[in-house]
């Protein structure tokens, strides 16, 4: 089997599974998960592919192949995912961070005036933790809350703070958006939330690493996508301290009507700003003080 295990023979069966299974890069996937598994590195894999790679570690780069062809996100078989520059542990327990979420973090920074400041922070739907724990690592003096349904979200997200050093002002609680805050929350100064917004009906024609390997808890926001900001809608005004401020991330096209509930629930737009890819990602609102 030693001829199994030589390198060139050993990326060229990986590129071929990885091929079958409509990944768009094979060759270069096939040689980072073989980088991963057996600490080849990239400079050895061009430049000696003759060489060979011990049996354990080409069975532990099979299987890396194997999960890979299965369309697991390669997050998930490296653990973590980069958001804000900072290393956030992922697995399919938790949405993975996405670049256009960094618009949430952008946009809260640009508006206030004090990042200094003891803020309260609550973040609805904390999944890894990439919202929230960026910006208490952003905010020195701030104290955040965190908020999921799902127990195994809330674990991860628990894990990252840690891993951030932000676990000592950092809580959570498990429920159903507000009703999972205890009786005497308070006010927030902030409140973050991404919440599912892909039309229920929509999931099923996104990539096989997001409809089979991510959360459906994370994705589906009902029939027109909107069902989380309507219960949101029903109870931000009553969290939020009176020049507090709320951000939202958005999905493609929903600011509009995003817009419409949030103010018909009382609060007033404070700002938009655009992703990577120039949409309409995150809405700030404020309290209608008049
Ligand atoms: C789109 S993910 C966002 C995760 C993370 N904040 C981020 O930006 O990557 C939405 C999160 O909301 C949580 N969620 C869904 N329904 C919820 C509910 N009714 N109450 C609280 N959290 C909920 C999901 O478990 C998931 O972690």
């Amino acid at each position: 089997m030693a001829a199994d295990s030589r390198i060139a023979d050993l990326l060229s069966e990986g590129m071929k599974a990885l091929a079958a299974a409509g990944i768009g890069a094979p060759a270069h996937e096939a040689r980072m998960l073989l980088g991963m598994a057996a600490k080849v590195p990239l400079a050895v894999m061009i430049g000696f592919p003759e060489r060979s790679v011990d049996e354990a570690a080409a069975a532990a780069y099979r299987a890396l192949i194997a999960r890979r062809a299965d369309r697991e996100p390669v997050s998930h078989l490296v653990g973590e995912r980069e958001f804000w520059s900072l290393p956030f542990m992922v697995s399919r327990d938790v949405l993975d961070p996405r670049p256009d979420s960094e618009a949430v973090i952008e946009a809260v920074l640009e508006a206030l005036p004090d990042r200094a400041r003891g803020l309260r922070l609550l973040d609805l739907g904390v999944g890894s933790g990439c919202l929230l724990l960026t910006l208490l690592r952003e905010l020195p003096a701030a104290v955040g809350v965190g908020v999921d349904i799902s127990q195994v979200a809330l674990a991860m997200a628990q894990r990252n703070a840690l891993r951030l050093q932000v676990a000592d002002r950092a809580t959570f609680h498990l429920g159903n958006w507000m009703d999972a805050l205890p009786a005497d929350a308070g006010k927030f100064d902030l409140i973050v939330s991404n919440p599912p917004y892909i039309r229920s009906e929509e999931i099923a024609t996104l990539e096989p690493e997001v409809t089979r390997h991510e959360p459906r808890l994370a994705l589906d926001g009902g029939m027109d996508g909107l069902d989380a900001y309507r219960k949101l809608a029903s109870v931000l005004a009553q969290h939020l301290a009176p020049n507090g401020l709320v951000a939202l991330e958005i999905g493609i096209g929903q600011a509009e009507s995003v817009t419409a509930l949030m103010t018909a629930a009382g609060l007033v737009p404070a700002g938009m700003r655009l992703d990577l890819a120039r949409r309409e990602r995150c809405l700030l609102f404020r309290l209608d003080l008049i």
